[in-house]
Order: C-alpha cells, then sequence, then structure tokens
C-alpha cells in the first residue's frame, strides 16, 4: 500500500500527514514535495519523500510509481491558467504510473461560483473524470482565514467592527478539520470511490456572531457597525462565490462537529495581536 500526497510541504499536507500517521503505518505514506531537500519534518516520522513538481511534467510519472492512492492538493500559483495547466500534469502522470485511485482538494459549491477559481476547480474536475481514473473530489470550503482581511485587530482596538452592509453568512472551515476528514477517506478511500463532498462547517456564521466571538476573546464589548462604503477586495470575491450553502459531509467525514468560529479564530487573532 502506497498513498502519496501532493503538496505535502503546505499547511494542508502538513496536517494530513499527521492525520495519516495516526491512522496507518508510516511506511504506506508518500509525500510528494517540491523541495525534498526540505524534507526533515518527513523524514524524522519516518515517512519517505519524493521530488513532485507540477510544472516538470517529464518526472511526475516517477513520482507516482507504484501509488496506489494520491491525493492531488491544489496549486497555490496565483494564475489560474498555470494552475489548470499543473494538475492536467499531474492527472496525465497519474494515469501513466497507473495510480488507483486519485483525491483532489476542490472547492465547495464551485458550480455556484462565477470566480476563475470556481472555474479552475470544476476544470480539474472534469480533466479527473475524463482520465477515467476512480476519484474522490474533497470540495473544500473557503478557509476561515478570510477573516484576516477584515482588520480584527483594529475591531479589538476600538471596540468596533466595521463590515460592508449585505446579508452574509459563512460555511468557512479550517485547515485541521479538512485535513483530518481527508485524511480519513486516505486510510479508507475504497469506502468513498467515485465520491464528492462538499466540506463546510456544520452551520454557518455572521458578522454578528463574529462581532460576539472577538467580544469574548477580547473580553470587551465589540459592536457592529454595518457600512455600505466598507472598501475591501475581500467582499466582491466573497459575493461571487456560495459562502453560505451548508453540508453536514465535513461532520459526518469527522464523526463530530466542525470547530466553533471561536475555537477557529482564537488562534489567529491571538497571533495577530502578538
Ligand atoms: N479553501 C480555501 O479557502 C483555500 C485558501 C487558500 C488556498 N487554497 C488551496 O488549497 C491548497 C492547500 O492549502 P495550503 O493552506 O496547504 O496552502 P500552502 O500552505 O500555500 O501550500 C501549498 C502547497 O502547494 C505546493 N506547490 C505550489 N506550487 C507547486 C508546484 N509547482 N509543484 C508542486 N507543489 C507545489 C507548495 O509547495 P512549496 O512548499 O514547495 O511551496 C505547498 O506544498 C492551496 O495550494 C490552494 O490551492 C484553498
Amino acid at each position: 500500500m502506497s498513498i502519496a500526497i501532493t503538496g505535502a510541504s503546505g499547511q494542508l499536507g502538513h496536517l494530513i500527514v499527521e492525520g495519516l500517521l495516526r491512522r496507518i503505518p508510516a511506511e504506506w505514506i508518500l509525500a510528494c514535495v517540491r523541495r525534498p531537500d526540505a524534507s526533515g519534518w518527513f523524514e524524522e516520522r519516518g515517512v519517505s519523500v519524493r521530488p513532485c513538481d507540477y510544472d516538470q511534467p517529464d518526472a511526475l510519472e516517477q513520482a507516482f510509481a507504484g501509488v496506489s492512492r494520491l491525493l492531488l492538493i491544489s496549486s497555490s500559483h496565483q494564475d489560474d491558467t498555470v494552475r489548470l495547466r499543473q494538475h492536467a500534469h499531474v492527472i496525465e502522470a497519474a494515469k501513466k504510473a497507473k495510480v488507483g485511485h486519485l483525491l483532489y482538494t476542490s472547492f465547495a459549491y464551485a458550480d455556484n461560483g462565477s470566480v476563475p477559481l470556481a472555474h479552475l476547480h470544476l476544470a480539474t474536475e472534469q480533466a479527473i473524470l475524463a482520465s477515467g481514473i476512480p476519484y474522490t473530489f474533497l470540495r473544500n470550503a473557503l478557509y476561515t482565514d478570510i477573516v484576516g482581511a477584515l482588520g480584527l485587530p483594529g475591531a479589538i482596538a476600538q471596540g468596533e467592527l466595521v463590515v460592508r452592509a449585505g446579508d452574509w453568512t459563512f460555511n468557512t472551515v479550517i485547515r485541521p478539520d479538512l485535513a483530518e476528514a481527508a485524511a480519513a477517506v486516505l486510510a479508507n478511500s475504497e469506502a468513498h470511490l467515485n465520491r464528492s463532498y462538499e466540506l463546510t462547517a456544520s452551520r454557518t456564521w455572521t458578522f454578528e456572531d463574529l462581532a460576539d466571538a472577538l467580544a469574548e476573546i477580547a473580553g470587551k464589548p465589540i459592536t457592529l457597525r454595518r457600512d455600505p462604503e466598507v472598501q475591501s477586495w475581500i467582499y466582491g470575491f466573497l459575493s461571487r462565490i456560495d459562502t453560505s450553502s451548508v453540508s453536514g459531509d465535513l461532520e459526518r467525514l469527522l464523526g463530530r462537529p466542525t470547530a466553533s468560529l471561536l475555537e477557529s479564530i482564537q488562534p489567529m487573532v491571538s497571533r495577530e495581536r502578538g
């Protein structure tokens, strides 16, 4: 048995490898990374490392040789045209290497989105379907990290959270929950063949909830002010993706509810406040 993870050196990748180490022998895990010279963390844990650069298509087939299950963690490149080409390289190599099951970190409710990012994930899913390789799509919702764009330290300092007026609800998730679910699926992937999961929070949150959570963390009242004039790129992006649909898929895979908003933002706020 060989379970390979691309992008293993990233934040999600590390957490997935940790989750796998709690479930299966380290010898079964293969960390596929762009820079194998910086892979001490994996070696210390008995996890083998292979070079895997999405921009080096000729070397990818070798990286996936003998792999039964492969998780493609979507590329972090800024240009979605480049990302699509990179994903195509991985899919082609997986097919040539006769990988038995290809899993992919897609985007939740991508069909309801109108940003290039949503099209990229749908196009990658289509390419995987066209390859004929048995698949699982782990459609990850937006990371709760987006709250970082809302000026939380300033809100705490001033006792006021200012947000764009509108009817906003959020189905965001944290990496540790997504990673735990991905590890559970990878470790028992026959049960998830040719399935697609919408990995959202168990329940949505609103800006009122965010102000309440901040108040609890700060130990002082935080009022919410809705301002139609607030300028930030984030609102344009959020309005063109589906941040409000909720599925029970992640909760079912975890066997528990997803992290609460308070639990999710506490470490981020502490980090930002120094
Ligand atoms: N759902 C969301 O809200 C959300 C938000 C942000 C990102 N994402 C997506 O989720 C993915 C995982 O998230 P994350 O937090 O783990 O991101 P991350 O920490 O930035 O990790 C990205 C990983 O992709 C690898 N990578 C980038 N270009 C590559 C290439 N050409 N060949 C091979 N590997 C390459 C990086 O390798 P190096 O270590 O060598 O750089 C790294 O391991 C991201 O890549 C992105 O596609 C989702």
